[in-house]
């Protein structure tokens, strides 16, 4: 098929290869129901996709999971989309990655590797990640990821538990020779919308930690790129999720199902196509789901006629499925939305819980 002019070109694409992980991060954006190891896309089907993202547009994509170093062909899919000219991300907890096989993704001529840490301190981290000698095990992958001259970044997800190391995180980073560091609040949906009232800071935490976020990205401007994402809850403004609905990127499920976002299947009208019976090109340019949000003409009041409707696209179309009960409303996060209140209450509400334990998230457990 040819492509439609009215339609940019897909930019990145996150391969799920996986949902299995040995981690089970309280956050976690994968859905609450993971998909089975027996519904995982083969081999021969994943290089047909990297193939035709490459075709349609693709120039970056991220190889996630779950964890993808459980899939015991990550290097060789590595190598594929090195062969067709994709740059190439690995998204990792480091839990899964021994010596030999972080040598064969070099030799596949992997680009980059993001690697998650969950808090400064290893006692803590290995709480959040539910398992014990993560934290040390991703300093020794992040030191092999250096001295092999990949550059790296770190992930450091943000919330009660650790937000008041969120400057030490930064300075974790360093230590450990990233080039660029994502602090980044945790996200409500998934996992994270399961556990949210263990999660939530309070909003003086919140402002507290952002200051001195923003004060690091000053004193080591030039030795390390923070990227900051703000928390949602405490916000005025919604996040332009995914740089807006189907206008950048894309998701493949591990069983091959393509999402605009990761948290698109909560949205229970949409129907989304799979690369096992469509191409890319066919599901990014005539894809219902990709086309119910897509552009501006789905909008109601107040983003249709806000003059911020092109910088932030009315915010997360699944936020405001959660918290409105409809994925066309103006995602509340926004102080312009008329249930907006209602997030601040919610906000402060979690955030005095006291709640502290995490419902982790495992294949095959039962929310
Ligand atoms: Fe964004 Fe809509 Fe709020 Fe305007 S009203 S700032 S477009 S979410
Ligand atoms: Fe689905 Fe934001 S997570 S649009």
């Amino acid at each position: 098929m040819s492509a439609r002019t009215d339609i940019p070109a897909p930019a990145g694409m996150l391969a799920e290869l996986t949902h299995r992980c040995p981690l089970g991060c309280p956050y976690c954006s994968n859905p609450v129901a993971l998909e089975k190891p027996a519904s995982e896309l083969d081999t021969a089907t994943w290089k047909r996709v990297f193939s035709e993202a490459a075709k349609a547009g693709v120039l970056h994509v991220h190889l996630s999971g779950g964890e993808p170093c459980v899939r015991t062909d990550i290097a060789d899919l590595t190598a594929h989309c090195a062969d067709v000219g994709l740059y190439t991300n690995l998204i990792t907890s480091g839990v899964g990655l021994n010596r030999r096989l972080f040598d064969a993704l070099v030799a596949a001529r992997l680009d980059h590797l993001q690697l998650s840490i969950q808090d400064a301190e290893a006692a803590s981290a290995d709480r959040i990640a539910g398992y014990d000698g993560a934290f040390a095990r991703k300093k020794e992958i992040a030191r092999w990821t250096v001295e092999a001259g990949l550059p790296l970044t770190i992930n450091a997800v943000m919330h009660r538990a650790n937000i008041a190391r969120a400057a030490r995180m930064v300075e974790l980073a360093i230590e450990l020779g990233a080039r660029r560091v994502e602090v980044a609040h945790a996200q409500y949906y998934g996992w994270g919308l399961v556990n949210r009232a263990a999660l939530m800071p309070s909003r003086a935490e919140t402002e507290i930690a952002v200051a001195a976020v923003e004060a690091l990205r000053k004193t080591h401007e030039g030795v390390i790129v923070i990227d900051h994402v703000v928390p949602d809850y405490h916000a005025r403004y919604p996040k332009a999720c995914m740089s807006g609905w189907a206008r950048r990127t894309f998701n493949v499920t591990p069983s091959g199902k393509v999402l605009p976002c990761h948290a698109a299947e909560t949205i229970p009208h949409l129907d989304f196509w799979n690369v096992r019976e469509r191409s890319v090109a066919d599901i990014w340019y005539e894809s219902p789901a990709f086309n119910a949000y897509r552009g501006l003409d789905w909008m109601k009041e107040p983003c249709r006629s806000c003059e911020r409707r092109e910088i932030d696209f009315g915010g997360c179309r699944c936020q405001a499925l959660a918290l409105t009960g409809d994925a066309r409303n103006t995602d509340p996060i926004c102080e312009k939305s008329p249930l907006h209140a209602g997030v601040g209450a919610l906000a402060a509400h979690d955030a005095a819980s006291g709640a502290l334990d995490y419902r982790y998230r495992r294949l095959g457990a039962k929310t």
